[in-house]
């Protein structure tokens, strides 16, 4: 398949009122023309976007309160997005993390880190994959996962449980779409400056090698999406780390990952 042409199309982006997704829709927005349809629970943050990026970038905005936990809102979003214009681009970024011993982890946080990682991801690719098929416009899908997802985490193990089943299912799915002129790609990142790490100890991490700045994560992310990958993990030292993680026993990366998350949350 042709690389995708973001330029002046429709894209959707999930999570857009902080962090990756609101970088990834500024670069889309400014970069490419795109217009955008900007989803998350936070408002006041989207109706900000939307203005800035209308008349910086000269580009149409629609804006989608939902709480993506809830299979109410899910359903809603994919309603109100294909009634906007006709959607090309569809990034399934927003997520939620816990940091600390999963038997800490509240069962309805739980509920809720799984119902919006996992199951609003799975249900707006079964909506958006037969839509974006039946367009015939080579249109793509992008999954914000992790890095997560490959590897054992200690002390966010609902986290990376919740990402190795996206990321399992939609490189699955990429192959049982590959010949409707769909694409589907997977962006696993390491770790990312935004609020979900600041708002955690993993702060401890803060100015180091070890955190990518957003600006660069939403750029490799978009490339990645615009030509098409399956899975892409985002600088040298995160796909090092996964060269090194594949040639020892798996037990040791576990208790490699548990040590450096240890020192960081202090648990
Ligand atoms: N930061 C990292 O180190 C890292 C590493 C690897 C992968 N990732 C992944 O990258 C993606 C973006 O995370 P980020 O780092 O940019 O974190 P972030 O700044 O905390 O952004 C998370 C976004 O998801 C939205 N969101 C969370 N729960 C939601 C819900 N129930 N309904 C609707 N929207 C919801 C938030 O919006 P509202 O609060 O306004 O709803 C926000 O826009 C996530 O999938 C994350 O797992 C992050």
């Amino acid at each position: 398949m042709k690389d995708m042409t973001l330029n002046s199309r429709w894209v959707l982006v999930t999570g857009a009122s902080s962090g990756l997704g609101k970088e990834m829709a500024c670069q889309l927005a400014r970069q490419y023309k795109s217009n955008l349809i900007l989803v998350a629970r936070r408002t006041d943050k989207l109706d900000a976007l939307k203005a800035e990026l209308e008349k910086e970038a000269g580009v149409c905005c629609h804006v989608i309160a939902a709480d993506l936990s809830s299979p109410v809102d899910v359903d809603r979003v994919y309603e109100e997005a294909i009634a906007v214009g006709d959607v090309y681009g569809v990034i399934l970024n927003a997520g939620v993390t816990h940091f600390g011993r999963h038997v800490e982890l509240d069962w309805a946080a739980f509920q809720g880190l799984l119902a919006t990682n996992v199951t609003s991801v799975i249900r707006l690719m079964s909506l958006f994959s037969p839509y974006l098929i039946r367009k015939k416009q080579g249109g793509g899908i992008m999954v914000i996962s992790s890095m997560a997802s490959l590897l054992p985490v200690p002390y966010q193990a609902a986290y990376a449980g919740s990402k190795a089943f996206v990321t399992n299912f939609s490189q699955s799915m990429r192959q049982e779409v590959r010949d409707e002129n769909l694409s589907i790609t997977v962006f696993a990142p390491g770790g990312i400056d935004t609020e979900m790490t600041r708002g955690s100890k993993l702060k401890y991490f803060e100015n180091t090698m070890f955190l990518q700045d957003v600006q660069s994560c939403a750029s490799d992310a978009i490339t990645a999406m615009k030509t098409r990958r399956s899975l892409y993990v985002p600088g040298a030292l995160n796909r090092l780390q996964l060269l090194f993680s594949r040639l020892v026993p798996r037990n040791m990366v576990a208790s490699i990952a548990q040590t450096a998350y240890r020192k960081a949350l202090d648990v």
